[in-house]
This record gives C-alpha cells, structure tokens and sequence, in this order.
C-alpha cells in the first residue's frame, strides 16, 4: 500500500488515504471525494486533476512528459512541483507520498 496524504490549499491535512500499486493518484483522489474533477478522466486535455506535490516527493516520481508540461503551463495556480494527478501512478517504490490542492479547488467549496 502506499500511504497519500492530501493537503488543502492552505496546507491542513485533507485526508490520509492508501493507494494500491498501479492506481492513478487522480483515482484514489476522487475515491476520497476530494475534489478534482478530472473531466476529461486522463487524456490530458483539461488539467482539472492538477496536484502541487512535496518538494521531496516530486524528485522522487518520474518526470512529467512534455505533454502533460505543455498542459501545466495553461493551468491556474501552477508550482514548480505541479503535476497532473491523473498521471501520477502509485507504485510500491514510491511508498508515500503527499500533495496540495491548488488554491482553485479550494475556492470551487467557497472558502
Ligand atoms: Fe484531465 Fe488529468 S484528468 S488532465
């Protein structure tokens, strides 16, 4: 298993949750009812599954492909450690792993 923290926008725990090897970090997002909406469920074609990941952990996934670079450079509230959840895969290497949501979601629940 591999243990997800999801933080809020403003950095307080969102949930803690375990992810199986394989499953895409959108996937187990949406299974917690977080709120990314992944429209277009992972063709890269909408950016709503945008996550900013921990600085430490993003140098330990592999790198984004130039698509998904070319999707992030069009996405609101981008970091330097953004990634599209959809493409993030959860693998047994990894271990753990911890994301923020971006400021736009948070303000989608109006707050
Ligand atoms: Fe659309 Fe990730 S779900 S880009």
């Amino acid at each position: 298993m591999i243990r997800v923290r999801f933080l809020k926008a403003d950095g307080s725990l969102a949930v803690e949750a375990e992810g199986r090897p394989g499953q895409r970090l959108l996937e187990l997002a949406q299974a917690h009812g977080l709120p990314l909406e992944g429209t277009c469920e992972g063709a890269m074609a909408c950016s709503t599954c945008h996550v900013i990941v921990s600085a430490a952990d993003f140098a330990r996934l592999p790198p984004a492909g130039p698509h998904e670079e070319d999707m992030l450079d069009f996405t609101p509230h981008v970091a330097p450690t953004s990634r599209l959840s959809c493409q993030v895969e959860l693998t047994e290497a990894l271990g753990s792993i911890e994301v923020r949501l971006p400021a736009a979601h948070a303000n989608m629940q109006g707050r």
